[in-house]
């Protein structure tokens, strides 16, 4: 493939994410209903073939795309390009945990300081996340992921419910 031919795919529009059809919790991946996030996201991370397929790279944003969701757990699969980083978001109200496929992702959290000089101010606290580690989060979480590695980065991501 040429450079210009590359060029030019990379600049079209990816397709938009579709959700492949979910099986039953009894078919997909033998998920105990009250699992915990991060037992998902080990048993998801062991399926590959339930969420490699759906692997994309976009060069405008960090990609993502749910890959499986039982009503009670719902797993997003998020790939990164090297530099990327993804929007801060919340997670009110449901926990979850952040699974590393492959690559170099860094987690920054906020955190209210509650005393000191500056009690209210919100406090970054940034951390790398490791191939095969799991992060948990409770359900009040406020964090961003961010590729500072320079390979492409993938991550499965469990959120649960409540
Ligand atoms: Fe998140």
């Amino acid at each position: 493939m040429t450079s210009t031919v590359r060029t030019t795919l990379l600049a079209m529009p990816l397709p938009r994410p579709t959700s492949p059809p979910l099986p039953p919790v009894a078919d997909g991946p033998g998920l105990e209903h009250e699992a915990h996030p991060s037992a998902v996201a080990r048993a998801l991370a062991a399926q590959r073939g339930l969420w490699a397929k759906h692997v994309r790279f976009d060069p405008a944003a960090p990609y993502e795309v749910t890959v499986y969701d039982d009503g009670r757990h719902e797993v997003v699969l998020g790939a990164w390009l090297p530099g990327q980083v993804s929007s801060a978001h919340e997670h009110l109200g449901r926990p979850g945990a952040v699974l590393v496929l492959q690559g170099a992702l860094q987690e920054t959290t906020w955190h209210v300081v509650t005393d000191g000089p500056e009690p209210g101010r919100r406090h970054a606290l940034r951390r790398a996340i490791e191939v095969d580690e799991v992060r948990s989060h409770g359900s009040v979480h406020v964090h961003a992921l961010a590729n500072t590695g320079v390979d492409p980065a993938l991550a499965l991501h469990v959120r649960s419910r409540g």
